[in-house]
Order: C-alpha cells, then structure tokens, then sequence
C-alpha cells in the first residue's frame, strides 16, 4: 500500500533525476520528432508514476495486463485499438488530426469491423442482404463547406444486424450490412440499411474486464458507420446515432457528438416509402446531410 506521507526532499531529487536521465537518453535520436514524442512520453509517463506512487504490484498487474491483451491480438481481433478506444486515446487522434472547419460534418472512431471491397449498390439500394432488423431509409447529400454539391462521392456503409452483430462476427463468411454507393450529379444520395441498435464491445477479453473492473458498461449506443471519400476531399470517417437513445451519453468510446446524432422516425406499417418498396411492418428514416472539407481547408 502507499500512504499520502509527503515524498522527502532527498526521495524528490532521486525521482527528478532518473526523469532527467531518461530524457537525456534520447539526446542522439537522429528523428527530431520521435525525439519529441519520446521526451514528452517520458515526462508524462513519470509524473503519472510518481503521481500515484505506483506500486510494484500495480506494475506487475499492468504488465500482466499488456501481456495478456497480446496474446489475444491476432488478424481479427485487435486488443490495443479496444484499449486505446475505451481509454478515449482513439476519439482524441481522431478529434486532432480532423480539425472542425466550417460546416464540415465531425469525424469520430473508425471502430474494427470496416471491410474493404464492399458490395456496389445504386441509389436507394438495399445494404442489409438478409441481415435482420427494422429497415431504415437514409437519404442525404453531400457537399463541400460552401455547399456546393459533391457529385460522385464514394460512400462506404456498414452496421450491425439488430443482435449486435456484424457480418464478419460470424463464422459463416456472410457479408451483409455492408454496402457502398455513390453521390449522384447533384450529390444525393439515399440507402435501405437497417435502425441502428446498441451492442456491446468486444469483452471477453482484458479490455472487457477493465471495464468490469470499473463499473463500466462496454455497450456502444446505437449507429450507422459512414466513410465518405471523393477526389480533393478530406475523407470523413463518422457514425450517425439516434436521437432518444439511452446511451448516448455513456458510449464506451467516446464517439458520440451531438451533431452527429439524427431523428431516426419510425413509419408505421402501411406508410408509403419514398420509393415504393413494400415493407412488412414498420419502418424508419433518417436524413443525414454530409459536409465535405477540401484539402486546402485542412491545415
Ligand atoms: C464500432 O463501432 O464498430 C466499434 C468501435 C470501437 C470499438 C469497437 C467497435
Ligand atoms: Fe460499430
């Protein structure tokens, strides 16, 4: 156990020149930028060991911790981005390196289930390819910050089946959910997917049991993954979420901002759909306005 005894003076100078040490080691780096993040890295890292004044048992836990995220890292499962995602590190490089300009819509995770390659489909095509749940048009447009439209724009979509499952989370090789199309002349552009609902974060491994650990819930709220890319564009990398739903305010990665989330209105069933589609019971739609920045708008 530590104690909140004061550290004595002799126990400061120790602690200040091992820093001191440990930054002078990275004088002969020949890259001055991994100089840079090295240096800062170990003057944080340190005034957060002696911060806490981190036992050899919380030390070793956390190696244990590391190790274990490790060996459950493989091609399909990426414990670290889980650990950086929870930790809020994911949603803060992405908020850095996407700076607000203008009207540009916001950027948020990327999350690990994007695929490349996915199904073509035309405007007001179907993405869902037997994944259940309740359909939902998505209609929109794209344009730059002026708004002027962005014809052609690819627009990748993909999201969970109403289990909380993407397709690649199932054995059988199915791809379903998933779908890209593009901006027509006036940069609109409509879908069928399916009403987003919230599922949970991979947790059965160490990530999962940090979260247990400290009352936390790995259950993101419910949303639509969209990337959107298009000749002269930053590529925008986002999610749309729904309006009303509980854990918008406790999503386990941080991702939620406000203007990203949108009306998702049920249709009752017998509701004429926009084009003419005949749906079983009810439905949903959502209208979701994408704003591109240029490149010369990104610093
Ligand atoms: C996702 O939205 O797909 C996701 C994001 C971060 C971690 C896990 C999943
Ligand atoms: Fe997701």
């Amino acid at each position: 156990m530590t104690t909140d005894a004061p550290v004595s003076a002799e126990q400061q100078r120790r602690e200040e020149e091992l820093v001191e040490r440990v930054l002078r080691s990275f004088d002969g780096c020949a890259d001055p930028r991994l100089a840079t993040v090295m240096r800062s890295l170990t003057r944080h890292l340190h005034a957060f060991l002696r911060e806490v004044r981190l036992t050899e048992q919380e030390w070793e836990a956390a190696i244990a911790f590391l190790t274990a995220a490790g060996h459950i890292t493989d091609d399909r499962r990426q414990e670290f981005i889980l650990l950086s995602d929870v930790l809020g590190a994911s949603m803060q490089t992405i908020a850095i390196n996407n700076e607000a300009v203008g009207s540009a819509t916001e950027a948020t995770v990327f999350g690990p289930f994007f695929v490349e390659d996915s199904p073509e489909i035309s405007i007001g095509g179907d993405i869902a390819n037997g994944a259940t749940g309740q359909p939902c048009w998505v209609e929109g447009t794209v344009t730059d910050t002026t708004g002027r439209p962005v014809p052609g724009a690819r627009i990748e979509v993909w999201e969970a089946d109403d289990d909380g499952f993407y397709d690649v989370q199932y054995d059988d090789g199915r791809t379903a959910a998933r779908a890209h199309l593009f901006s027509d002349a006036e940069g609109r552009y409509a879908l069928w997917g399916i009403t987003p609902t919230p599922y949970p974060i991979p947790a059965d491994g160490p990530v999962g049991g940090l979260l247990e650990a400290v009352g936390r819930s790995p259950l993101r709220a419910a949303h639509l993954h969209f990337m959107v890319t298009a000749p002269r564009c930053r590529r925008l990398v986002t999610h749309i979420f729904v309006r009303g739903d509980d854990l918008l305010d406790r999503d386990s990665v941080f991702g939620v901002k406000e203007s990203l989330v949108k009306d998702f209105v049920t249709q009752p069933a017998g509701t004429p759909t926009p084009d003419g589609r005949v749906v079983d019971g009810s439905w949903s739609r959502a209208r979701f306005d994408i704003v591109l920045a240029t490149e010369e708008e990104q610093r």
